[in-house]
Order: C-alpha cells, then sequence, then structure tokens
C-alpha cells in the first residue's frame, strides 16, 4: 500500500504575513484517497538537506468547498513551516499521506446543536473546516467560535471569517479574543485563560445549550478551557482536542539493551502486522513498538514521534505495553486497546500488534 502519495501545489495564498494557504490536487488517480472528513489533517515528507522531516498540517477547507486545502503559519526558526512560507511554489509537488485524526464529530442534518469552538492562532485550521461543514451540513445548529490572536494582524482567516458570519446570520457568532489589541469590551482583550472563559460562559456564551466544544490551540490555552468548559458542566465526551505540539518533556532516554541479550529477559517476541502482512521478530524491551517495526523494515506510519499526532495509532491484540505519553488518543480508544506506537514500550514477553485496525 503506497503510504505517501504526490500532491501538485495549485495555488498559494498569504492569508496573514506569516502564514500560507495551499491548494493541493493529489495526483494519479489518488483523489479518492484525499476525501476527508473535516477536522482532519495530512502528513507530508520533505528532504531537508539529506533528512527526511514529517509535519502534519489540518485541513481547513470544509467537506463540500470541492478542494484540499492546508493552513501553514511559520513558526520562528521552524524548518518544514519556513520553507513552506518562504520556498513553496504553485506547481510544485509535495508528498502527503491520506487524512488522518479523530477530531470531529458525526454531523446529522435533523441536528439542532449548538457547538463551541476555541481556537488559538493556527489552531483556527482544523476549526475553521468544522464550523463550515457543520453549519452548511446541520440547517438547524449553531456555532460560536472563541478566536485567540496575539492582534488584528496575526487573525488567520479574518475575511473568511466574516463572510461566514454574513452567509450564516444568526446561526455563527465570533469572539476574537486578542493578546496585546485593546478592544471594546475588556473581558476580549489578554489571554484566554480559565478565569476568562468562566466570564464569558457567563455573559457571553450560553454554555448550558452547548452539545460539543472543540479546542485547537496552545497547550496551557487548552488546558484552561478544557477545566473552565468541565466546571461549567461539560463531561470529556463534549470535549474534543487537537494538539500541534506538546511543551511537555519527553520520555527519558532509556538505557540501550545489546543485541546479544535476545533470550534475556530484557527482551520481547512481536508480532505485528501492517498492511495485512505480519512480521514477528525479537525486539528489546526499551525500543518503542515504531522504531522496532522501522528497524525490521516495516513501512510503519508516524509525523511527531512525540505522542502528539496520532499517526502511528496502532492496536494492541495481545500482551502488554507502557504507552509513557498520550496526547492524541481518547479514553475510549486506549480502553479498546489503542495505543501510539511511537511512545509504547512492551512490557510482556509477548505482543500482538495490528496497525491495520
Ligand atoms: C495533528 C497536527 C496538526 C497540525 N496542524 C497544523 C496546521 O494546520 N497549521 C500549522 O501551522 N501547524 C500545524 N501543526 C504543527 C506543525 O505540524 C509543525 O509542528 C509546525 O509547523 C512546526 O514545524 P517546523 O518544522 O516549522 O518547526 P520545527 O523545526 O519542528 O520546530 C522549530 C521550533 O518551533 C517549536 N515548535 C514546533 N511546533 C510549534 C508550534 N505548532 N507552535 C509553536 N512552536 C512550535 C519547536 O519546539 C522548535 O523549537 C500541526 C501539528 C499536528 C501534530
Ligand atoms: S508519530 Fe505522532 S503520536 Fe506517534
Amino acid at each position: 500500500m503506497a503510504r505517501f502519495h504526490d500532491l501538485t501545489v495549485t495555488d498559494i495564498k498569504k492569508t496573514i504575513r506569516d502564514a500560507v494557504v495551499v491548494t493541493l490536487r493529489p495526483e494519479n488517480g489518488a483523489a479518492a484517497d484525499f476525501d476527508f472528513t473535516q477536522g482532519q489533517y495530512l502528513t507530508f515528507r520533505h528532504d531537508f538537506d539529506g533528512e527526511e522531516l514529517r509535519r502534519s498540517y489540518s485541513i481547513c477547507a470544509g467537506k463540500d468547498d470541492g478542494v484540499l486545502q492546508i493552513g501553514i503559519k511559520r513558526v520562528e526558526g521552524g524548518a518544514f513551516s519556513t520553507w513552506a512560507n518562504e520556498d513553496l511554489k504553485i506547481g510544485d509537488r509535495l508528498q502527503a499521506m491520506p487524512p488522518m485524526g479523530g477530531f470531529f464529530t458525526e454531523l446529522n442534518s435533523d441536528n439542532a446543536n449548538h457547538y463551541l469552538g476555541f481556537a488559538g492562532g493556527s489552531g483556527i485550521t482544523p476549526v475553521l473546516s468544522i464550523i463550515k461543514t457543520t453549519l452548511a451540513r446541520e440547517p438547524k445548529s449553531s456555532f460560536t467560535l472563541v478566536y485567540a490572536n496575539k492582534g488584528v494582524n496575526t487573525i488567520m482567516f479574518r475575511e473568511e471569517i466574516e463572510d461566514l458570519k454574513n452567509l450564516y446570520l444568526g446561526r455563527f457568532n465570533v469572539i476574537h479574543v486578542l493578546e496585546s489589541d485593546a478592544q471594546e469590551i475588556d473581558l476580549f482583550t489578554g489571554l484566554v485563560t480559565e478565569e476568562k472563559c468562566a466570564q464569558l460562559f457567563e455573559h457571553w456564551i450560553d454554555i448550558d445549550s452547548v452539545d460539543t466544544a472543540f479546542i485547537c490551540g496552545p497547550e496551557p490555552m487548552m488546558l484552561g478551557i478544557a477545566s473552565a468548559l468541565r466546571k461549567a458542566g461539560l463531561d470529556d465526551s463534549q470535549i474534543k482536542f487537537e494538539l500541534f505540539a506538546s511543551a511537555q518533556p519527553g520520555r527519558l532516554a532509556r538505557k540501550v539493551v545489546a543485541k546479544d541479550a535476545a533470550k534475556s529477559a530484557n527482551m520481547t517476541s512481536a508480532a505485528i502486522t501492517l498492511d495485512g502482512a505480519t512480521q514477528t521478530f525479537d525486539m528489546p524491551k526499551d525500543v518503542t513498538i515504531l522504531d522496532a517495526a522501522l528497524e525490521n523494515a516495516m513501512d510503519a506510519p508516524y509525523a511527531c514521534k512525540a505522542g502528539v499526532c496520532s499517526t502511528c495509532r496502532c492496536r494492541v491484540l495481545e500482551g502488554e505495553v507502557e504507552m509513557v505519553a498520550n496526547h492524541a488518543l481518547e479514553d475510549y480508544e486506549v480502553e479498546k486497546g489503542y495505543v501510539l506506537s511511537c511512545q509504547s514500550f512492551p512490557l510482556t514477553d509477548r505482543v500482538i500488534v495490528d496497525f491495520d485496525q
């Protein structure tokens, strides 16, 4: 199975000084593979001076827009995002995996729901896709967006959001919260913290009517919002997250186990299924399932290797693993045995793992 597909860049637009919206066309009959669900992301790979980097970018288009579009904000000193903002041109070819991710809820035209979205900076990209698709496909539902940015000049998709407000009058409300630009209403200036959310729920947002909340932005902001939502009565199943990067420290480096310890207590017999084929091999217990699969020439999917994106998700069918970080999987997935293979170390002498489920 081809994991990466060629995509041609058909358009590039600056949405603000430091961010581009890139339109992509799948090549070689791969269009159906890129039929996405609102809120999903694409994982790209690109060679930088002989080193392959993989980065994920959320689709910002709605399902009914008829285009595949992503928004890339330049991160200071960032390799991929700087290249995309400065060097990428119309006509260039990129390579990406088909859409992935579970940052969405099922839509139904009979629903009359109230959705609440929180986006910080480039965190708007998946939220915009969700807003556009939901308002188009659920004519009785409404959406409130709280959008946090440094200042007016850094608001991605500002005009598009204004157009949506006009198109869906009465069903789409936006509250811009700006960190440094003063606004008429004091509450709309500063950072989106737990306290600010509590005040918004008191004066501006009817939190009791909210069915689902979507949050995407910097990690501390997301944690504050989630806490405020829980205190306001939402349960975890009503709160959906998408994290772009985690500031939490990664796992500590683990001691390397000598190869000749093959039969020792530090080894596990692993059976790993990928693309319908199963490989069995011995692996050290201090190597992740993902790295063991890659070392054994299996083309296992991955992107961040930091427990953030979920590209490397697999299911443990037998045995136990320890997942040392998880910023991506929801509780119900973990209960079903899904793990992030880039963060999972075998605990038992035998593990059976499936990447295809
Ligand atoms: C599921 C998922 C979806 C994503 N969707 C989008 C999207 O739609 N638009 C978008 O612009 N980005 C998105 N990202 C983030 C993106 O994948 C990259 O992490 C980001 O562009 C930085 O990559 P880089 O190669 O430019 O920087 P790197 O060279 O990897 O990093 C340079 C420096 O920036 C820091 N850094 C890395 N990522 C961020 C970040 N997001 N914010 C602030 N500092 C950071 C690093 O710690 C490092 O110090 C998404 C990430 C995930 C996991
Ligand atoms: S590769 Fe991103 S969570 Fe494992």
